[in-house]
């Protein structure tokens, strides 16, 4: 199956494709199977995981198995924040791509920023040697905020290639794209769709909504497409990456299946009052889990 998805170009020479499936809770057999289902039947050629997802074994069976030449992948992952520092985070790389059954990620980025600046500065030290040795074709981060962006534009040397955040809906994050694009940083979403009834950790996080939302079902019906196609569809137009999380083979292959409409400028503004800044994840202002002692 050949895929139409766009990509865009990253600040490391590379391009990602526009979207990917994303893995959080599930297991690796789930996750296995997902991966499998993704690449070799519904045309996914770019998949997201992270140490703390524990599933990184899983994929890496199902990129063994998988049909595709590994360097028509885009293959990502995450540092956990237990393993945040200078050699921790070389030696939880080494981890990471043995588990993957990898000589190289396509993009490795910093899982959250927590609140140890000096310890992140030197993290993110880590990252550049691991991004000189080849081992990470790109280097990047995750739920930065503002001002984390600026820390490493002020320390100077590489930038991350991407910002990988929260964002649906209902958390345009319209001040973090605008720095991370003056910086030409790529924005990706998690939880582009809503996210899980189980992602909120945070004080003001309620379960997902988007998915039964009325304005994304009426949009969606006049698309004859399903809400959830309409989302993906809103994170596309917006010039976001997007990995939304699927083990159900149905949902992946309809996840993928949106390059045959496009969502009008008057859906995009109805979509727009939708902002309401909720998360159903984590505050990366408070976040401090897992962090080293
Ligand atoms: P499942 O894995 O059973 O398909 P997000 O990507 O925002 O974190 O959302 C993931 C959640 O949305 C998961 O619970 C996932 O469940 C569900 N999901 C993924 N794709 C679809 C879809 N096309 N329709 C309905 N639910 C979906």
């Amino acid at each position: 199956m050949t895929t139409n998805v766009p990509t865009i170009d990253l600040n490391s020479g590379t391009s990602i494709p526009q979207l990917g499936l994303g893995v959080w809770q599930a297991s690796n057999e789930e996750t296995e199977q997902a991966v499998q289902s993704a690449i070799d039947d519904a045309g996914y050629r770019h998949i997201d995981t992270a140490a703390a997802y524990g599933n990184e074994e899983g994929v890496g069976r199902a990129l063994a198995a998988a049909s595709v030449d590994r360097s028509e992948l885009f293959v990502t992952t995450k540092l956990w924040n237990a393993d945040q520092g200078f050699e921790p985070a070389k030696q939880a790389f080494d981890q990471s791509l043995s588990r993957l059954g990898l000589d190289y990620v396509d993009l490795y980025l910093i899982h959250w920023p927590l609140l140890d600046d000096d310890r992140l500065l030197r993290t993110w030290d880590a990252l550049e040697e691991i991004a000189q040795s080849g081992r990470a074709k790109a280097i990047g981060v995750c739920n930065f905020e503002p001002r984390h962006l600026e820390l490493l534009v002020n320390r100077g040397g590489t930038l991350p290639a991407v910002d990988q955040v929260e964002l649906h809906p209902h958390l345009p994050q319209q001040e973090i794209r605008d720095v991370a694009d003056r910086h030409g940083i790529v924005v990706e979403s998690w939880s582009p769709l809503g996210g899980t009834s189980n992602s909120g950790w945070g004080k003001d996080s309620k379960p997902n909504t988007l998915l039964t939302d009325p304005l994304i079902s009426r949009i969606g019906e006049q698309h004859g497409k399903s809400p959830a196609q309409v989302l993906i569809r809103w994170h596309l137009q917006n010039g976001l990456v997007v990995i939304p999380k699927s083990v159900n083979p149905d949902r992946i292959a309809q996840n993928i299946d949106v390059f045959d409409f496009e969502l009008t400028d008057a859906d995009l503004g109805d979509i727009a009052t939708l902002n309401d800044g909720v998360r159903v994840g984590a505050d990366p202002n408070e976040f401090n889990v897992g962090a080293p002692e």
